[in-house]
């Protein structure tokens, strides 16, 4: 009897899984080098054009109007909800088939406010263009920042000052990393953090001292806390 060497089965069935490894890591990783760099996700000043022309200056500057109101899941969720038509509607309902306007309503013919009223009589929302956008593979959380006394405009800048939304950190990983690392100078009151223009009676860094000792705030900086 001739006794050939073979492979023991479980290679066989192992193979098809090292491939798939092989393959899938390679493509991970292309896939997240080249997401990392696409425009959307690093590029200070992305401005997209939105189907409405919100203006934030505004809304939330000129007429006071908290973040909270629109985006009100910010401090209970991982992400800042955009507001649905309703909530525009509260203010801009449109007029009826005679022109009647019924509620109390702002511009109620206005062309720019033609995609809301669209919206409100079909049901489909309004197509607003994300403007900030992480890939995938990095986790972020809304209300693990905001709860913990860091405010929108750390991240997003002076948005009470905006007729158009634009993007104005890197959203880079080092970007994350360097509060991360150090997250005391940018820590106020968690009341506060909707508040853009607040500035602190005393030094940030006293303050920011103060409150982290008060939330128990760490610095966390393992690959764990944002890639999960
Ligand atoms: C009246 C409702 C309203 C209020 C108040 C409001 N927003 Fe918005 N916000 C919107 C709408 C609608 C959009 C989507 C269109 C756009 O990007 O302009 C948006 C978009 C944004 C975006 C960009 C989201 C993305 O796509 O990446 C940020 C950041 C933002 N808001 C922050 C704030 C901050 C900070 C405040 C408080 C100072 C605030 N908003 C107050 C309605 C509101
Ligand atoms: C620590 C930085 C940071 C803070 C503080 C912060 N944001 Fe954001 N925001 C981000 C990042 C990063 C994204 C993109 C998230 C993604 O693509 O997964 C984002 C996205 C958004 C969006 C788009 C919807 C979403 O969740 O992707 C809105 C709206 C928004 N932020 C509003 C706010 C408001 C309002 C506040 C303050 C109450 C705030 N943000 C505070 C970093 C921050
Ligand atoms: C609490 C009331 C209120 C809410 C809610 C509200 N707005 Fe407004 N909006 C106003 C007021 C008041 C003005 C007009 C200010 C002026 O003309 O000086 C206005 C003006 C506008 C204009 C300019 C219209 C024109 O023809 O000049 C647009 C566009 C607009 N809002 C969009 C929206 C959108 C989109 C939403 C929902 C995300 C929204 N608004 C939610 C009160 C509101
Ligand atoms: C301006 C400061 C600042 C920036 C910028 C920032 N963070 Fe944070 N982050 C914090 C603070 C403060 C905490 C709360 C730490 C604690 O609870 O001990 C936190 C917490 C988190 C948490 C929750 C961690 C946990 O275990 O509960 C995640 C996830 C996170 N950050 C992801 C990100 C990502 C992703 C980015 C970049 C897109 C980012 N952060 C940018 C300050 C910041
Ligand atoms: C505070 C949040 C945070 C922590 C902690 C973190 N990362 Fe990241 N990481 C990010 C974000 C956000 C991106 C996406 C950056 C972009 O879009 O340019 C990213 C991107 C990456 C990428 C893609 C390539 C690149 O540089 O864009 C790799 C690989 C990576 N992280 C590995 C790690 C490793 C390994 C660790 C631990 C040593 C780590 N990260 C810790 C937030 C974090």
């Amino acid at each position: 009897m001739m006794h050939r060497f073979v492979f023991p089965a479980w290679v066989d069935r192992a193979f098809p899984f090292t491939i798939a490894f092989v393959v899938g890591t390679a493509a991970y990783v292309t896939g997240m080098v080249a997401w990392g760099l696409s425009p959307s996700t690093i590029d200070v000043g992305y401005q997209p054009k939105q189907p409405v022309p919100f203006s934030h200056a505004l809304h939330a500057g000129k007429l006071k109007m908290d973040c909270r109101y629109c985006h009100n899941t910010v401090e209970k969720a991982a992400r800042a909800a955009i507001p649905a038509t309703a909530t525009c509607v509260k203010c801009h309902a449109g007029a009826d088939g005679n022109g009647a306007v019924t509620t109390v309503s702002v511009h109620s013919q206005s062309p720019k406010l033609l995609p809301v009223r669209e919206s409100a009589a079909t049901g489909k929302s309004v197509l607003w263009t994300k403007v900030h956008d992480l890939p995938d593979y990095a986790y972020f959380n809304h209300s693990a920042h905001v709860t913990r006394g860091v405010s929108c405009v750390s991240c997003h800048g002076r948005v009470d000052k905006m007729e158009e939304v634009v993007q104005v950190a890197p959203l880079s990983m080092s970007w994350c990393l360097d509060c991360h690392r150090n997250p005391t100078p940018h820590l106020r009151p968690p009341e506060k953090v909707t508040a853009l223009d607040w500035t602190p009676e005393e030094s940030p860094s006293v303050l920011g001292a103060r409150i982290k000792d008060q939330l128990h705030i760490e610095s966390k900086t393992n690959c764990s806390t944002c890639h999960r």
